[in-house]
């Protein structure tokens, strides 16, 4: 049967990985893969992790199965973490996933189970959206989200497509730290968001993967909070890889959102007849990890403190990103005041490669930069790069 198969194209962000790998030149720089890293270019394990994996190496007594929810303290723990004091206030069930594409795949196929038949995607967005919703059995109907020449979010346009959206639909919004353009949303424009999917019975899918990489742990989430006490039903999917750099440990969960304690017990268990039939059980360490570090006040402290010099390297960055580059695009000035790790440059596929092949300057053809790939001592020789390109 094999021999029948047509070769898929290579996921272009994960190729970029062997790519980088393979070039022997010194002073190659990757601004590829959505990881941080810090000045000396590698991406370290938090200290309250390594803590956190002392305490479980010396305490867990068994590798039985944990169940096809997972970990409920990490659950309980995580949601009060996104949720802040809007927890209180809604009725909420969440399942632990393998990341957060594991979230979103669970969120496509419980919506696709509960009748839904259309999701609606903001572009550019992370390309692997697009891929998930309609492997789950969505049409993805895209509409214009930000306009890359002059650095600005298109909200009226979203705003048109959210007006024109069927009671049923379903929304992508991106919790924080907007990926690939780190666009953010005004908290006015959150409430219009909120005003608009609630008047049209539109069910919001919130991502949030990047929360304290924007302006903070706190603020990342404000957003999705007026989202999930506004509307009757949403789904957020969490990543705990970058917020606790538990990348390949594939740490997440996905909430759902309703109306009643009754409802979202109904969404728990499908959510978990899904995972059943799909991957069974998450991996246990990362999330054991998470609710170690949750679990403890000083490990939350140390956390933080690390999570929050790591937001503070990117916005250095993103100064001198935005010094260095409003000469030759003034729109770029923008990238200083814009969240998270991606910026997204106004290059040609062709500058991209001649960027690649002349300057070992690696990012995706769509000219998203991960800043945080930068270190401080380079980064000036590596903007002159991008400005000499104009
Ligand atoms: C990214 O956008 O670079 C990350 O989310 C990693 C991935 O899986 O693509």
């Amino acid at each position: 049967m094999f021999d029948t198969l047509s070769r898929q194209p290579d996921d272009a962000l994960l190729a970029l990985i062997g790519l980088y790998k393979r070039d022997e030149r010194p002073n190659k720089v990757d601004l590829g893969v959505g990881v941080y890293r810090d000045e000396e270019g590698r991406t370290p394990v938090f200290r309250a992790v390594k803590a956190a994996e002392r305490i479980l190496l010396e305490s867990q007594d068994s590798k039985a199965y944990i169940g096809l929810e997972g970990d409920t303290l990490y659950l309980d723990r995580l949601w009060r973490l996104v949720a802040g004091t809007a927890a209180g206030r809604v009725a909420a069930a969440g399942v632990q996933t393998p990341g957060g594409s594991g979230a979103l795949r669970l969120a496509g196929d419980l919506l696709v189970r509960a009748g839904a038949r259309r999701i609606l995607v903001g572009l550019p967005t992370w390309p692997n959206h697009v891929g998930i919703f309609a492997a789950a059995g969505l049409e993805v109907v895209s509409h214009p989200f930000f306009d890359t020449a002059s650095q600005s979010v298109l909200f009226d346009r979203m705003i048109e497509a959210l007006e024109r959206a069927q009671p049923g639909d379903v929304a992508l919004l991106h919790g924080s730290c907007h990926n690939p353009t780190g666009a953010a949303l005004s908290d006015e424009q959150w409430a219009a968001v909120a005003a608009v999917l609630e008047r049209r019975g539109v069910t919001p899918l919130i991502d949030l993967a990047y929360q304290g990489f924007g302006r903070g742990v706190e603020e990342d989430a404000a957003g999705l909070r007026a989202v999930v006490t506004a509307v009757p039903e949403a789904l957020v999917a969490v990543s705990s890889s970058k917020s606790f750099g538990l990348y390949r440990e594939r740490t997440g969960a996905i909430f759902a959102v309703a109306a009643t304690e009754a409802a979202a017990d109904l969404a728990r268990s499908n959510l978990m007849g899904l995972a059943r039939t799909s991957y069974s059980m998450p991996p246990d360490h990362g999330a054991a990890v998470v609710r170690t570090i949750l679990g403890d006040e000083a490990l939350t402290r140390d956390w933080l403190d690390e999570l929050n010099g790591m937001r503070a390297r990117i916005q250095g960055l993103r100064r001198a990103l935005a010094a260095g580059l409003r000469g030759a695009w003034p729109a770029l000035a923008a990238v200083e005041g814009q969240e998270g790790m991606f910026s997204l440059l106004p290059l040609t596929e062709a500058e991209v490669l001649k960027l690649r092949s002349e300057h070992a300057i690696y990012m995706p053809t769509s000219g998203r930069i991960n800043i945080a790939g930068l270190k401080t001592a380079e980064a000036g020789d590596v903007i002159a790069k991008f400005a000499a390109l104009r």
